[in-house]
């Protein structure tokens, strides 16, 4: 193995990545230069750099990459209709091969022989991480810390950081695990843990419980151009403030909590919360308006591209050449995706009430029950003759 003498770490500021970057130090004797990627996890990032400085980094990074990562990764999953196993948004998953960009990218600027980062050997964000780190740079040495060291408990990194003078925040006390971005907040462990148990109103980040939400519901007007949501009740904003605006006026009417049980790719099943108000929110107008502009072929398709495309970013295959080809087919459906959808959020539900696009190809000539109706029902009788064909023939032979 090539000697280590600098290495980039993926820093968060908590109490992992702040011990690890202590034990790095130690282990290796190594100079530490840190790395954190703004994607909207929180409204105070600024304690960051000095936090890291004073723990011992070399040097410490912090990346703007909001705006990257609502164009080039939220967004082809959005038009996607990526859910994981139907439901989580893939905040997380999103995230990750955006922050390793950024650690490979850094390392070579800095001429660092190795990236490491704070993820557990359970979970997906070490496969996520490691799996583009080496497709970016597939020479660069990966330290999952983690995953090795003798340190088993959140007490011994606790003990660990007090006797280097880490400091250590009351706030890292909470028995869940968080992880947020502008896409979302991912929620783990403690209580949760229980399959069984309801999620303590205590785990949540940026929603609040659905019968504390108004109980008057709260209409909104979103507009999307080529597939892009770019207007909110007619005002115009770039993507990362609409999904901000969102998530605020989400939040406060309990949209996008969601509970379940996934499949990680190490094979385990575990439970997990997530908030995602303004995922739900867009994911919600950005299919409706599908269905009223694609025609019925594509529209059928489309939820198998879906599937494949959410397996793909969750399974940490960002930079596959096969979400290249998918990124090819869901362009293609995206050019006349312009219109307005009409939402109501009341109480944690967000449902459409209208939707409307230049490119519609609800035609209500053709679909009035009204003497306007240019629908000829003469032709019918035909079409349902040949369309049920194979039926009736099946009906004969059954008789004989
Ligand atoms: N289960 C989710 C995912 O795989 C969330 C992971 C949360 N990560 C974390 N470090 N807390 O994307």
């Amino acid at each position: 193995m090539r000697k280590i003498r600098k290495i980039i770490l993926a820093y968060s500021g908590g109490l992992d990545t702040s011990v690890i970057l202590c034990w790095l130090k130690e282990k290796y004797g190594a100079e530490v230069i840190t790395y954190t990627a703004n994607l909207g996890q929180s409204q105070s990032l600024d304690f960051i750099k000095e936090k890291a400085e004073k723990t011992g980094a070399a040097k410490a990074y912090m990346e703007d990459l909001r705006e990257e990562f609502c164009r080039k990764y939220v967004l082809p999953a959005l038009q996607a209709g990526a859910l994981y196993e139907g439901k989580y948004p893939l905040a997380t998953a999103l995230g990750r091969p955006l922050i390793a960009k950024g650690l490979v990218d850094l390392a070579e600027k800095e001429g660092a022989q190795a990236i490491a980062h704070g993820c557990s050997g359970k979970g997906n964000d070490q496969v996520r991480f490691e799996v583009t780190a080496r497709a970016l740079n597939p020479e660069i040495i990966i330290l999952a810390p983690l995953r090795e060291w003798e340190l088993n408990s959140r007490e011994e990194e606790i003990r660990y950081a007090r006797a280097r003078s880490i400091p250590v925040e009351v706030s890292e006390e909470s028995p869940y695990s968080f992880d947020r971005n502008l896409w979302g907040v991912s929620i783990e462990c403690g209580i949760l843990e229980d399959a069984w148990q309801e999620p303590p109103a205590g785990a949540f980040q940026i929603t609040r419980p659905p019968q504390k939400a108004p109980d008057e519901p709260t209409y909104l007007e979103i507009e999307l151009e080529e597939g892009v949501p770019s207007k909110l009740n007619g005002k115009t904003y770039p993507l990362v403030n609409l999904i901000e605006e969102l998530n605020r006026i989400g939040g406060i009417n309990g949209i996008g909590r969601i509970d379940m049980v996934e499949n990680r790719v190490v094979g385990i099943k575990s439970r997990e919360i997530y908030e995602a108000p303004a995922a739900v929110i867009l994911h919600c107008a950005h299919r409706e308006l599908e269905k009223l502009i694609l025609d019925r072929e594509t529209l059928h398709f489309k939820p198998i591209i879906a599937q494949k495309y959410s397996e793909l970013v969750y399974n940490g295959l960002w930079y596959s050449p096969l979400r290249k080809a998918l990124d090819g087919f869901i362009y293609q459906t995206q050019k006349m995706m312009s219109g307005q959808v009409k939402l109501k959020l009341h109480k944690g539900n967000c449902q459409v009430v209208g939707r409307r696009s230049p490119y519609s190809l609800y035609d209500r000539d053709l679909a009035t029950y009204t003497k306007e109706s240019t629908f000829n029902q003469k032709a019918a009788p035909g079409f349902i003759r040949i369309w049920g064909l194979p039926l009736k023939t099946m009906g004969k032979m059954r008789k004989k």
